[in-house]
């Protein structure tokens, strides 16, 4: 056993902390990859398709030749003060780090599984494990990058429909959208980065869709010269509704 470990020391895969071994994040990426080999979701991994504040993402080809995206967690990679706000006491921070990515993973899997049933306009969810989601990969670019689409109007159209599908079919708010987490072949849209979703009955549900709204019609105004009014979206989007 201890020849073991001193082995996996030697390749930076595990490190000593006082008398206890602890797991490093290259040793988990190993162990996921080996999950979804195991189950031929991945013979081989593809390119590096990007890097986010949080997540590595990277494409992998699976035996049945479809081709994936498999996120990896990286919270607390920038700051660990996140990560610390949320430590039940007593817990080391090597176990924090590793509960916050997996309980991550676990909860953009299920808002996935759950979104999947009402709209075809988010990635579909093919497994998780640990610190990581494997999803469908999707063509296209980040709305951010302001591509060229077919008809401004209509794809800002389909955000919004989403929006209210997740709201009142799948009671589930996506709390970060903006343009940098919606992609877009330039016709079809996806609303990606579902971890940090909330219910309607979150305390702050209601600002948290306004602002998603928001931001979205900000940034439509801003890059493509649409214009439409908020208060007219968000009853679109089903909160006005509920209000009255
Ligand atoms: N299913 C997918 N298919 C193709 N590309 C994807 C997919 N999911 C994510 N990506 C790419 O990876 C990037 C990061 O993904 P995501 O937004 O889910 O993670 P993140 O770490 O929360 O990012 P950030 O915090 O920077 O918004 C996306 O902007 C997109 O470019
Ligand atoms: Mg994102």
């Amino acid at each position: 056993m201890k020849f073991g470990l001193e082995e996996l020391a030697k390749r930076h895969l595990v490190g000593t902390s006082g008398e206890n071994y602890v797991i490093y994040g290259p040793a988990l990426d190993l162990l996921a990859l080996k999950h979804y080999a195991d189950l031929d979701h991945a013979i081989s991994l593809g390119k590096f398709i990007a890097k986010g504040k949080e997540s590595d993402v990277y494409e992998v080809l699976s035996a049945t030749s479809e081709l994936y995206a498999l996120k990896f967690f990286r919270l607390g990679r920038t700051s660990f003060r996140d990560v610390r706000r949320k430590r039940a006491s007593g817990q080391s921070e090597t176990n924090t780090w590793i509960k916050s990515n997996y309980n991550a993973a676990r909860h953009e899997f299920a808002a996935l599984a759950r979104l999947i049933d009402v709209t075809t306009n988010v990635p579909r969810a093919v497994d998780t494990d640990r610190h990581t989601v494997l999803l469908q990969e999707l063509p296209g670019v980040r709305l951010s990058n302001r591509p060229e689409l077919e008809d401004p109007v209509t794809v800002l159209r389909s955000i919004v429909e989403t929006v209210r599908d997740a709201y009142v079919l799948a009671k589930m708010i996506n709390g970060d959208l903006s343009e940098y987490n919606i992609l877009t072949d330039g016709v079809r849209v996806w609303l990606i980065d579902w971890p940090q979703w909330v219910p309607p009955t979150h305390p702050n549900a209601k600002e948290l869709l306004q602002h998603d709204v928001e931001t979205v019609l900000k940034f439509f105004s801003r890059a493509y010269g649409v214009e439409a009014d908020l208060g007219a979206t968000m009853k679109d989007v089903g909160s006005a509704a509920e209000d009255s």
